[in-house]
């Protein structure tokens, strides 16, 4: 018997319209659907056609929580930007596998050896601070971040180091405009300058998983692509070299970015808020982290598409095909899960961890974020060593509006800041 389809209610507006609103403004249209419909509607949108909207958490925890062969990430084509070998192209049984084998990477004591090194990457970047003389603090946590990834992960130094440097921020972005805007595949325009990068960065990685190949003391190396080369599938196989360069890129196209712009909403965030920064302690730090991730969100929503015939999420029975999507940017400001949502107050996860399927900045199941240790161990040590070395200038500026720059959403203005040492 075939279950009948029930999908949540939407605007009867037409599609285009809906699609246009969506695209120029995600965040105040899904506030305002939310409001209208409560905490799942359906909307058209422009690159993904009709999307369910999910910001109820019970109905958020099903669809992480589904079996792979019933919901599974959406067929975007990611693969032809990131790589056929990449996370976000992979599904099923070789996601499964892939992850077996870069999880532990990004766990427990391996992920502490890479603390002095993010120390030691701020030190060197927050050195060259104007003082006293206001600035955006974006580009330099652009540039930590970017630093961070190519050592810990890549592994790279040297010459390698400073031509992954300079040409990666260029690559992605380029990348990140192709993979949402479906233009045909021509050896002009933007596709061409992006496999020109590409074809130069995988003579960079090459190189590097050849250096690591020979080194004698590759066995207690730290950094994640000594630990790929040696990783070996059930049956014994190790990754391909295309493996690992698609995912060393997957790796630093989703992890740069994002963790640069939480960095800048918390000292925007931290500039306003001058009581927490007085009151600072470690454990205030650890809260400050998820409380910016909570009230700026810099992935506003993950989506899913459903496998089998049909999936039952809580009210609805959602036919193949259909994109769902968690809507995080709404579960984090809603007054059930929250109190007073729209106020920046860190102490309320001191002792207190976040709702599980309340606070999901890094998605969850089987697809949530392999980096979010790595990510917020990043943030802490970064954010400790501004504390420590430097005393942020309190202002009384309206907050910076949110701005969508492709990958994650920041500070308009960049997160302004004024810094004296101390
Ligand atoms: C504050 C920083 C970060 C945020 C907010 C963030 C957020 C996310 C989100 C929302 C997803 C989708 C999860 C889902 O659909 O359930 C994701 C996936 C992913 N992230 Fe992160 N991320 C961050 C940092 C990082 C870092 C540092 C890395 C690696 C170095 C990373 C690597 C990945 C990868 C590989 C995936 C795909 C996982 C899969 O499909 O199995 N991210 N991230």
């Amino acid at each position: 018997m075939t279950a009948t389809i029930t999908l949540p209610d939407g605007p009867a507006t037409p599609r285009a319209v809906q699609a246009l609103r969506f695209l120029a403004d995600r965040n105040g249209t899904m506030h305002r659907l939310r409001d209208r419909y409560g905490t799942a509607f359906t909307v058209q949108t422009m690159n993904l056609g009709r999307v369910v909207m999910l910001a109820d958490p019970a109905e958020v925890k099903q669809l992480f929580l589904a079996g792979a062969d019933d919901i599974d990430i959406v067929d975007i084509n990611l693969g032809s930007v990131l790589g056929r070998g990449s996370f976000f192209a992979i599904r099923g049984e070789d996601h499964r596998q892939q992850r077996r084998l870069l999880t532990p990477p990004f766990h427990g004591r391996r992920l502490r050896a890479y603390e002095s090194l993010i120390e030691d990457e701020a030190v060197r970047e927050m050195r060259a601070w104007p003082l006293g003389r206001e600035f955006a603090v974006m580009p330099s946590m652009m540039r930590i971040t970017l630093n961070v990834i190519l050592r810990a992960v890549f592994g790279a130094d040297g010459a390698e180091l400073d031509e992954l440097r300079r040409m990666l921020p260029a690559m992605v972005r380029v990348g990140s405009v192709l993979a949402v805007l479906p233009l045909p595949r021509s050896r002009y325009g933007p596709w061409r300058y992006f496999w020109r990068y590409r074809a130069r960065y995988d003579v960079v990685v090459d190189r590097l998983i050849d250096r690591a190949r020979r080194d004698p003391d590759l066995e207690s190396r730290e950094d994640i692509l000594a630990m790929l080369v040696q990783a070996r599938y059930d049956d014994g196989t190790p990754m391909t070299r295309d493996q690992i360069a698609d995912q060393l890129l997957t790796l630093l196209s989703a992890g740069h970015e994002t963790t640069a712009t939480t960095l800048a909403w918390a000292v925007e965030r931290l500039r306003r808020h001058p009581g927490v920064l007085d009151a600072m302690t470690p454990e205030l730090l650890d809260a400050t982290v998820i409380e910016v991730q909570r009230v700026r969100p810099v992935i506003e929503m993950t989506t899913r598409q459903v496998r089998a015939e049909t999936v039952q999420i809580g009210r609805w029975t959602l036919p193949r095909g259909t994109i769902a999507a968690a809507c995080i940017a709404l579960l984090h400001d809603d007054p059930a899960l929250f109190d007073d949502p729209h106020t920046f107050r860190p102490d309320r996860f001191v002792g207190a961890r976040p709702e599980s399927y309340g606070w999901i900045p890094f998605g969850g199941g089987v697809r949530r974020c392999i980096g979010a240790s790595f990510a917020t161990l990043e943030m802490n040590v970064v954010l400790r060593t501004l504390i420590r070395d430097f005393v942020l200038e309190p202002t009384s500026a309206p907050g910076e509006r949110p701005f969508n720059r492709g990958i994650a959403i920041a500070p308009a203005k960049g997160g302004r800041t004024t810094v004296r040492r101390k």
